[in-house]
């Protein structure tokens, strides 16, 4: 198959590249910066020649977006919403204008739309959109209203002939250098990997290899079209999340870290603490409904396969 895949330079983009090329197809990136062949050059706003590649091709998988793990300044916000709305849109104008469409188009878009929550799992039938829960800070509605905007864009695109399906994601979870695993993995090692702000918030994840056997399976059924959850169907509380990872890795105490201190750390880390405290309970639904065998789907088991294949594994704690 000929796919191509907008924003596929990031971290999702080489799981995908990876195993899709490893697989036999003909993979093309679309990226602001090309830097090596099947870099095609785009500007994630407004059609250009890399239309082309669009008109022909089997799939489509948009994947463009602002890094999410930034400070939440009015100024960062704006740019998680317009990279987002603009990307999808212009996808769909190229979809819209090929001669011969693409058949399936899969937008990403992310587990965060459903409420922070800890009570229930949220599927696609019953789960509950996010944005009004009381008790959280405000500006994490914005993060809803981005997935819900991003969303928006998916339904409104004129494509008939192409069947859509937005890809609710949990953290992805592989073994690569600057993932969010790594990131995980490195705060364990340094001692810091216990509970944050009482780690009863839940984890929603997914093993790289489960999300690449996943987009691939959704490619393939034709009877599955709108939002899937991309989840593992075991989301576990931050605490026996971390608990799980440091034994993966060998690592026998993690210090817990209060609200405050995730506020002081994620602002060191440039990054903001919804990412750690909202509770993501997320379950996959519809793919396990259509049949779907998950490879990983117990955290403990993952996390020990992504420390071996990172090569991180042992109990080298101080030479980490
Ligand atoms: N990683 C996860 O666990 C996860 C989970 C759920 C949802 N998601 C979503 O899935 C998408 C891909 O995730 P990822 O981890 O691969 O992200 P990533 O590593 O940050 O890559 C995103 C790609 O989007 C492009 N991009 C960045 N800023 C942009 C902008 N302002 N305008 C247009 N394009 C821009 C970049 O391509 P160029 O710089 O080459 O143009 C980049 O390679 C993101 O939208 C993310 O929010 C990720």
């Amino acid at each position: 198959m000929k796919i191509v895949i907008p924003g596929g330079t990031g971290q999702i983009g080489a799981i995908l590249d990876r195993t899709l090329t490893a697989a036999g197809h003909d993979v093309v990136l679309l990226t602001r910066r090309p830097a090596r062949d099947g870099h095609v050059h785009w500007d994630a706003a407004t059609l250009g020649p890399w239309a082309e590649k669009i008109d022909g091709c089997d799939v489509v998988i948009n994947l463009a977006g602002r890094s999410v793990n930034c400070r939440y300044t009015p100024a960062n916000l704006r740019a998680m919403m317009d990279s987002r709305v603009r990307s999808t849109r212009v996808v769909g104008e190229a979809v819209a204008a090929a001669a011969r469409p693409p058949r399936v188009w899969l937008q990403m878009s992310t587990a965060t739309i459903y409420a922070h929550r800890f009570d229930a799992p949220h599927d696609e039938a019953t789960g509950v959109i996010g944005g009004g829960e009381p008790g959280v800070p405000g500006y994490w509605a914005y993060s809803v209203e981005i997935a819900k905007a991003w969303e928006r864009e998916l339904e409104r695109a004129g494509t008939p002939r192409t069947r859509k399906v937005s890809l609710r994601a949990a953290m992805v979870m592989s073994p690569d250098r600057g993932g969010v695993f790594d990131v995980l993995l490195r705060l364990a090692r340094l001692g810091l990997g216990g509970p944050v702000g009482g780690g009863a918030q839940y984890v929603s994840w997914i093993h790289d290899q489960d999300f690449a056997r996943a987009v691939a399976f959704l490619i393939e059924r034709e009877d599955l079209a709108g939002p899937v959850n991309l989840a593992a169907p075991d989301p576990l509380p931050q605490r026996a999340f971390m608990r799980a990872l440091r034994r993966a890795r060998g690592v026998p105490v993690g210090l817990p870290a209060t609200r405050w201190m995730a506020e002081a750390g994620a602002f060191v880390l440039r990054s903001d603490t919804e990412l750690l405290l909202k509770s993501r309970r997320v379950v996959p639904g519809r793919l396990l409904g259509a049949g779907f065998t998950f490879g990983h789907p117990e955290w403990p088991e993952a996390a020990a396969d992504l420390v071996r294949r990172s090569g991180r594994g042992g109990m080298d704690v101080l030479a980490a």
